[in-house]
């Protein structure tokens, strides 16, 4: 297995029972990298479907062989949905554009089921879950009805946001410390159904302290600041806020994700962050896909990650 690649494993080729051990345990994860021969506390367990688990390379790995590392790109499809939605009709249906991202080469498909149901309905998740064959990154406002509908569909990894009504897109990262009981109870709810968490957060070093208090798998850093930086002074502060994160995060041995305004301009510099293992973009692709199509404007991008 190459360095941070995924792998699928059956229950089976690690010994376990699935009516009996559960995916997302620490045993798992020991025995996972036993028959992967990764050192040990390398791989991320994810519980995909009943008997096939994606078992996924820590940092650690990546770092050691940095040479080989490659970052993976999750393609949020929310925008195909808000097309869709504008007209009330069926067309364009995300999932074809999720087997079209997948086609081109992206690592995982991320959606957003928000609570008013703007864009991704309960019939995309469904059937996603059933389609993608990388890794489904749910991302959801962290309450009770929510990780109920997220261990029904057991999507790969569930990513958890703040989420306002009136916002255009998701502005701003989860206040960990302010909410950190709400948060603690759905991260405990998902992960008694083998689901491994992710919390979207601002790249300030209290938060990420927090995150891995209240046992959070992954962080996802929020690049907006960075993104939407007017001077390169400022794009430069944001860059070291985003690595001085990365780094503590990693340290404490959390995931890092990254995402929120990325695009083919700004992306490249994150890459020199090693930490970082998996960009979330959307809307920058989707506006790409509309003028050269979904397949080049994917391909583009991942080849910007390598
Ligand atoms: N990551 C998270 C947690 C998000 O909420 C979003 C926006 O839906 C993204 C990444 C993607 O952001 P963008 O569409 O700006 O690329």
């Amino acid at each position: 297995m190459r360095a941070c690649d995924g792998v699928k494993l059956s229950c089976d080729s690690v010994g376990f029972r699935t009516d009996i051990d559960s995916p997302g345990t620490p045993e798992f994860a020991r025995r996972s990298t036993a028959v992967l021969a990764l050192p040990p506390s390398t791989a991320f367990c994810y519980n995909s479907g009943v008997r096939t688990i994606f078992v996924q390379s820590r940092p650690p790995v990546a770092r050691i062989n940095r040479r080989f590392f490659v970052a993976r790109l999750g393609v949020n499809v929310d925008h195909v949905a808000t097309l869709r939605q504008a007209r009330g009709g069926n067309d364009p249906d995300p999932l074809a554009a999720a087997v079209l991202v997948e086609l081109a080469g992206a690592d995982g498909i991320v959606v957003h089921l928000r609570e008013d149901r703007r864009h991704i309905q309960d019939r995309d998740l469904r059937l996603l879950r059933e389609l993608i064959r990388t890794k489904l990154d749910m991302e959801m406002a962290a309450d009770e009805t929510m990780a109920k509908i997220a261990l029904t569909i057991k999507p790969d990894l569930v990513t958890l946001v703040p989420e306002k009504r009136q916002e255009l897109t998701t502005e701003g990262g989860l206040d960990v410390p302010a909410h950190k009981d709400r948060l603690q109870q759905v991260i405990g709810m998902l992960h008694d159904g083998g689901i491994p968490v992710s919390l979207f957060i601002e790249p300030d070093l209290g938060h990420i302290r927090a995150a891995h208090k209240i046992s959070a798998d992954f962080v996802e850093l929020h690049t907006g600041r960075y993104a939407n930086a007017k001077r390169s002074k400022e794009a430069d502060t944001e860059f070291e806020a985003i690595t001085q994160a990365a780094k503590l995060a990693y340290k404490l041995g959390l995931g890092v994700n990254a995402g929120h305004g990325l695009n083919y301009q700004n992306v490249k510099r994150l890459t020199h962050i090693p930490e970082i293992v998996e960009y979330n973009i959307g809307h920058s692709i989707i506006a790409r896909a509309v003028l050269v199509g979904l397949d080049q404007a994917v391909r583009e991008m991942k080849a910007l990650l390598n």
